[in-house]
């Protein structure tokens, strides 16, 4: 299948007419591997730009870049045989005008494969995913704690509380107008992310948002546990492979140095072995 033909999985309609049922699970992926150990389980593969942290090593996501995501993308997609794989838009491909995101969204959707994107932003991103889906790119939007303005934000804090309540409402309300197929509600207050679910029609997909969201989403690498010192509140280990994979090299290590691997199980003889009688 070329990246550009038809994904054959779910698509963003569906995704939207779940709203009410069942609670959509998410989780990130970012490589062909990744894609394959959560396709089975998950509704949506998120190729979140969280990569150049996770992968990259980068302090932000600010230095993500379009040829990144498009890497990642379509190495995702090539592992989904049922999940629907949605790309996040990077830092500076959208928010200039409706025209650039529509450049941008259209190249990693024909590059990768994926059917939707994800951009950042509420009421002031509403004209732009209107322009994008009504141009046939299904938009998911992610609002609360934006962390592509994590230095206007002032830090990766939560969103929502007190004075903030009424203006998260309204980006949840204008994006949902806009045609975004489904919200992402990162970091909000569970009280306020319960109302804002009530009170729209698309899915809410929550990172930190309690537990009356349509759906949650973590990056897969922290439910995981592959990261020994990460440990944000909302995240729920379900492993801990950092721990056994340092185990596991710290065996290796010892190992090597006392000459005990490799065994003979693990090396070739000089000569094979005669053949036995027929
Ligand atoms: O980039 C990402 O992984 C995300 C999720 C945390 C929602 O945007």
């Amino acid at each position: 299948m070329s990246a550009t033909s038809p994904h054959r999985s779910v698509l963003p309609p569906e995704i939207r007419a779940r709203k009410g049922t069942a609670p959509l699970v998410v989780l990130t992926a970012y490589t062909t591997p990744g894609a394959r150990l959560v396709d089975p389980h998950c509704d949506i593969a998120l190729v979140g730009d969280s990569v150049g942290m996770v992968l990259h090593g980068m302090p932000s996501t600010l230095g993500v870049t379009m040829e990144m995501m498009i890497l990642h993308g379509r190495s995702v997609v090539k592992g989904l045989t049922r999940a629907m794989a949605v790309i996040d838009m990077p830092f500076g491909s959208y928010e200039e005008s409706p025209q650039q995101a529509y450049r941008n969204a259209a190249r990693l959707m024909a590059e990768t494969g994926a059917p939707a994107v994800k951009l950042e932003g509420g009421a002031h991103m509403a004209e732009t995913i209107a322009f994008l889906t009504r141009r046939g790119v299904p938009v998911m939007a992610h609002i609360g704690l934006t962390p592509q303005a994590v230095n206007t934000l002032g830090g990766y804090k939560v969103v929502g509380r007190e004075g903030e309540a009424d203006s998260v409402m309204e980006d949840a309300r204008a994006v949902e107008s806009a045609g975004a197929f489904a919200v992402v509600l990162e970091k909000v207050p569970m009280g306020l992310a319960a109302r804002i679910t009530q009170s729209l029609t698309i899915p809410t997909i929550g990172i930190g948002a309690g537990v009356q969201c349509d759906g949650q989403v973590l990056v897969v690498d922290d439910m995981l546990g592959l990261f020994t010192d990460f440990r944000p509140k909302f995240v729920k280990r379900y492993a801990e492979l950092g721990r056994t994979a340092d185990e596991a090299i710290a065996a290796y290590a010892a190992e090597v140095r006392g000459r005990q691997f490799p065994g003979e199980e693990h090396s070739f003889p000089d000569t094979l072995p005669a053949k036995g009688p027929k």
